[in-house]
């Protein structure tokens, strides 16, 4: 069911490599770093939505390529400063030592700092064929506010300032949205924005589609900390229960935790429903969110 997957994150691998290549040489230590963290390994789940929503609704794989690179760029980042001492403090990434571990943590920031704002670079250099220019400002805007204050950052603010702590219910739900949801419900919108849909309420759909499997992605990513094995996940499994997060299954339960990522899959499947496209792929991806091992 997702047989497009392996090629999309071959191709999107082989633009992102010839994008670093192409850069022009500051520091070859930075380059190195980025080009170690976001080159080798990683699922590409970000811009498989990109590619996946954009093909559903028929816009040119050539123009869903800028966004691809460029959210994949940008969640790249934000595992780099994740695994930092003064956050996560983790030590293994994408079955790798962490980028400041493989390098050093200024290197580590500063390579952060570079694969973030290449990925509005990207975005706003991509030689698009069939999206004007108003959506391409749109692309920008979609990307800076998924990632910063309103989106992953203050998801990621919420989270370290309520380490050792707990919250509600409630509040978990919003911190995981922003945290992780925005860059996934930012994928779908960018596949969209390359596309020539003008239906408002198939963005709806999609959106609903969209905040339900990032909501799951995360739930999921809580479990696996629990019942994942570190060498499969290719990160260092019980990293939240060290750290003492406030995760779903710390708040619930595993098995409530499990049943509600069941529900959220099943809540994408049914705003798949209502689209008048070919939703076998993006309803497929729902059930693989919370089907996987890492
Ligand atoms: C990990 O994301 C961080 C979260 C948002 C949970 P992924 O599980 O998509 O990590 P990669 O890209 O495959 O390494
Ligand atoms: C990370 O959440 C979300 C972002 C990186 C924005 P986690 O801290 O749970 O991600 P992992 O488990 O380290 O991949
Ligand atoms: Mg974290
Ligand atoms: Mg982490
Ligand atoms: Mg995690």
């Amino acid at each position: 069911m997702l047989q497009n997957l392996a090629a999309d994150q071959q191709r999107v691998g082989q633009l992102m490599s010839s994008l670093l290549s192409d850069l022009t040489i500051t520091d070859p230590r930075l380059l190195d770093a980025m080009q170690y963290s976001l080159l080798l390994g990683g699922k590409r789940l970000r811009p498989f939505l990109v590619y996946s929503v954009g093909r559903m609704l028929g816009a040119e794989l050539t123009d869903l390529d800028g966004p691809a690179a460029a959210i994949e760029c940008l969640h790249t980042y934000s595992l780099i400063h994740d695994d930092l001492p003064a956050m996560d403090d983790d030590d293994l990434r994408r079955g790798k030592p962490t980028c400041h571990k493989a390098f050093d943590e200024a290197t580590a920031i500063l390579a952060g700092d570079a694969l973030q704002t290449l990925a509005f670079d990207i975005l706003a250099h991509h030689p698009y064929q069939h999206v004007d220019t108003s959506r391409q400002l749109q692309l920008l805007r979609e990307l800076a506010r998924q990632s910063g204050y309103h989106g992953m950052c203050g998801g990621q603010a919420i989270d370290l300032a309520h380490t050792n702590k707990t919250m509600s219910l409630a509040a978990l739900e919003h911190m995981h949205q922003l945290k992780t949801g925005a860059l996934i419900q930012c994928a779908v919108k960018l596949g969209w924005l390359c596309s020539k849909d003008e239906k408002p309420q198939h963005l709806n759909a999609l959106q609903s589609y969209a905040s339900a499997i990032g909501l799951a992605f995360q739930v999921q990513d809580d479990i696996l900390d629990i019942e994942g094995d570190t060498a499969t996940l290719g990160k260092p499994q019980g990293s939240d229960l060290e750290a003492n997060k406030v995760t779903y299954p710390a708040l619930m339960g595993l098995e409530p935790a499990r049943k509600k990522a069941e529900e959220l899959v099943a809540q994408a499947q049914q705003a798949l429903h209502t689209l008048p496209y070919d939703t076998t792929e993006l309803a497929a991806l729902a059930s693989y969110v919370i089907a996987r091992k890492f």
